[in-house]
């Protein structure tokens, strides 16, 4: 079974805990595109509240209601991908630049689902970069600040994300520092380490966020808890 047919079975087996009158938040990339392309086939009465705009313009598309953030007073239920999901549902997300709007999201959420395919699952984290989001202004000096604590933690110094038009931009505004490593030893320090800087707006951990997994395998959907 491909990757891809991994995340379509992870994304249509959560599309089933939707129900009529929730507010949904919608999660960013290829699995969470799964996901609302059978939320939208479902034709329920929700609103959702979409992590980006390349999801909104999605869900538009496919003529799902949509509400921002501030028009819900929370939400029922969120469903987006990662990629990385380590021991206990620590998560590594950001990889679509989008981990600012994901985590606000999630924070206003009461149920959260994390869908992935197989590939995903680590032992630990830290294989893929972690994305910090960092405001544009002074962002160098900031980068400077972020390979200290990099350094601090025996990681190797953060790389600015780049596309081949140049920075890449969140829809926020801000800019994308990618923090190689190969494992993170201790998440929770290191979150902690990098909310100190002035200049980062957020970074890619997402601890004890996720309430349950829903793993698209060769052998079907396997459903985590932490
Ligand atoms: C978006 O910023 C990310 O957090 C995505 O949820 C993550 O990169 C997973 O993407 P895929 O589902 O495309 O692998």
């Amino acid at each position: 079974m491909s990757a891809d047919v991994q995340k379509r079975i992870a994304g249509e087996a959560a599309a089933e805990f939707v129900e009529a009158g929730m507010v949904v938040g919608l999660g960013t990339g290829s699995t969470a595109a799964w996901f609302v392309k059978a939320l939208a086939a479902r034709k329920l009465d929700i609103r959702g509240v979409p992590t980006s705009e390349a999801t909104a313009n999605l869900a538009r598309e496919l003529g799902i209601p949509l509400a921002a953030l501030d028009d819900v007073r929370s939400i029922d239920l969120t469903v987006d991908g990662a990629d990385e999901v380590g021991p206990g549902l620590s998560l590594i997300k950001g990889g679509g630049a989008a981990l600012l709007r994901e985590k606000l999201v999630w924070e206003a959420s009461k149920r959260c689902v994390v869908i992935a395919d197989a590939a995903k699952k680590v032992d630990a984290l830290g294989k893929f970069p972690l994305p910090i989001e960092v405001v544009r202004f002074g962002h160098v000096h900031t980068g400077h600040r972020l390979a200290d604590i990099a350094a601090e933690f025996d990681l190797l110094p953060p790389r600015l994300r780049m596309a081949d038009r140049g920075i890449v931009v969140t829809d926020g505004g801000n800019v994308i520092y990618d923090l190689p490593s190969g494992v993170i030893a201790e998440p929770a320090a290191l979150g902690a380490a990098l909310k100190t800087v002035t200049g980062v707006v957020d970074h890619g951990l997402f601890l004890d966020l996720a309430d349950e997994a829903l793993i698209g395998t060769d052998q079907g959907v396997v459903k985590l808890v932490p």
